[in-house]
């Protein structure tokens, strides 16, 4: 008993060295944590409980059967953040690369089976070989193994991925499937096939971060994460900020309460003169959102992204809520096919997990062009309308200036169950803008008497009022006040859907 005591010890002992010494210099001169420091990181101090700390591979192929780390190259567990329980996997590339066979992916599978029977977010950071090359179909099997486990837990319990390292191949699609991916500024990246595939295929030359650093996924280009932070440090405090705005499951009870520290009947006059009279003259809608939420603090979800959307977590009288709000900062806040897709995902990840919609909409329309259209804005542009209209939780929408055309129903209108609809005094709502719709309608007489006469009769929310689609025009400095109103009206909704296996999203 004794031998096997010292054993013991000697074994966790190597377990918490990973792949040894020299590897972890490696990767601290990368610029990187080790799976242990991020966990430490992450988790309120000497909250985090290690499980399967003892786990190896029975891989015998390629000289393995003598290369045995215990932990097998991932650290998994669970632990608080501000004081709530979440699990966590965090690969280890000091040991095989933090490549992924038979045991590390078996450990990964136990622990989000764990969050998911006790309804608890899991959080991954990845840092990977990807497939460990020695165990063969016993990674890919693996992988799978884990991305069904991503699919059962989708809408259950949150699920979030920091890419912290290398994520290729196979790999990366166990973030995809999860609620949000979050990278490391230069060293992450992510790829289905790697710079010397692409140059074999297609003779393209590409350096990794031009195939898949956080400058192509977090930016305009891909869309695939939702932000990147500068290093490990700051994208783990950012992930604790994350955490606090998401309840642990779908179960309405989970949801996360602060104490209220910012006055729910707050009147905000400043926005009496936030949106400029002249309707081509752009505005941040960000600056709107910040004074009606608590404490003018949002967690912004792809703020490098489709920029004519906002998509953030803000809070209301101390409880989460999600902001979808269109900027005309950006393409005068047209909605385009990345903007729809993004925010249609936000609108999704809301509903399932009970967090009430905040609508706020100042857009011209669909972006016009052969780019939109080719590239499918019909059916990119239908998840945003389809997201919205399939939404049950309360749903609060504010018209601050433009909502025209088709893009007016789209978001978040009184057709689509809203719950509160409301429109500012200087808002607009019509099928058109006044100067497009006198070129049609009057082709080109008296334009400026036709202009003036639109403007008058549509160019205001009146019409729009008195049909009930908006249920009042208020003031700008009361929104906060109304809001926090509504949705403590709301925290009783109830709504219930027709019995359907599943319904059939445009992707
Ligand atoms: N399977 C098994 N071991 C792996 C591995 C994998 N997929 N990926 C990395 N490793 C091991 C390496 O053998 C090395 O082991 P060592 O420390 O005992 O020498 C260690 O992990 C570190 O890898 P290294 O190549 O030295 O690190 P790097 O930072 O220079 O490169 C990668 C990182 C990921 C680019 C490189 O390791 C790589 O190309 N790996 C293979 C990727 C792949 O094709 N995966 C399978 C398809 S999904």
């Amino acid at each position: 008993k004794r031998h096997f005591r010292s054993i013991l010890s000697e074994t966790k002992a190597t377990s918490l060295l990973g792949g040894g010494i020299d590897r972890i210099a490696k990767q601290h001169a990368k610029g990187s944590l080790t799976a242990r420091e991020r966990i430490d990181l992450l988790f309120d101090q000497g909250s985090f409980r290690e499980v399967d700390g003892l786990v190896v591979h029975r891989c015998e192929e390629f000289g393995m059967g003598k290369n045995r780390v215990p932990g097998d190259g991932v650290v998994v567990g669970h632990g608080l953040i501000n004081g709530r329980r979440v699990y966590c996997f965090a690969q280890d590339f000091t040991a095989y690369g933090g490549s992924l066979g038979e045991a590390h992916a078996k450990k990964i599978g136990k622990i989000m089976d764990m969050a998911l029977r006790v309804g608890a977010p899991v959080i991954g950071l990845n840092d990977s070989g990807g497939a460990r090359i020695q165990e063969g179909t016993d990674s890919l099997a693996g992988y799978a193994d884990i991305f069904q486990r991503n699919v059962d837990a989708s809408g259950v319990i949150p699920q979030i991925s920091v890419i912290m390292g290398p994520c290729a191949g196979g790999a990366v699609y166990s973030p995809a499937m999860t609620d949000f991916i979050f990278m490391v500024d230069t060293t992450s990246y992510m790829f289905v096939t790697g710079p010397e595939v692409v140059k074999t295929v297609t003779n393209e030359t590409v350096t990794k971060e031009e195939l898949g650093g956080a400058s192509v996924h977090a930016s305009g280009k891909s869309g695939v994460a939702h932000g990147s932070y500068p290093n490990d440090v700051a994208a783990l405090r950012a992930m604790r900020t994350l955490l606090d705005y998401l309840p642990s499951s779908n179960d309405e009870s989970t949801m996360p309460e602060r104490p209220v520290i910012d006055d729910p009947h707050r009147l905000v006059p400043t926005l009496d003169q936030l949106v400029p009279d002249d309707p081509n003259q752009p505005y941040d809608m960000k600056d709107i959102i910040r004074e009606i939420v608590d404490n003018e603090t949002m967690f912004e979800i792809q703020p490098d992204y489709a920029q004519n959307i906002v998509t953030a977590f803000g809070r209301m009288e101390g409880r989460t809520v999600g902001i979808v709000g269109n900027n005309p900062m950006t393409l005068a806040g047209c909605l385009d096919i990345n903007a729809s897709e993004k925010a249609a995902r936000f609108v999704r990840f809301c509903d399932a997990f009970n967090i009430p919609i905040l609508t706020f909409v100042d857009v011209p329309g669909f972006l016009p062009g052969t780019g939109q259209e080719h590239g499918g804005i019909i059916r990119h542009g239908a998840k945003l309308l389809f997201a919205f209209a399939q939404a049950t939780v309360p749903k609060i929408t504010v018209i601050s200036r433009k909502a025209y055309g088709g893009a007016y129903d789209v978001m978040a209108s009184k057709h689509l169950k809203g719950d509160a609809n409301y429109a500012w005094p200087g808002a607009e709502i019509a099928v058109m803008g006044a100067k497009g719709a006198v070129e049609i309608i009057f082709r080109g007489q008296d334009v400026e008497k036709n202009t003036a006469d639109y403007r008058d009769r549509f160019a205001n929310p009146m019409v729009a009022a008195q049909r009930g689609f908006i249920d009042d025009v208020i003031e700008p400095h009361d929104t906060r006040r109304i809001i926090c109103d509504d949705l403590r009206l709301l925290r009783s909704k109830k709504m219930h859907t027709i019995p359907r296996k599943h319904s059939n999203i445009p992707l």
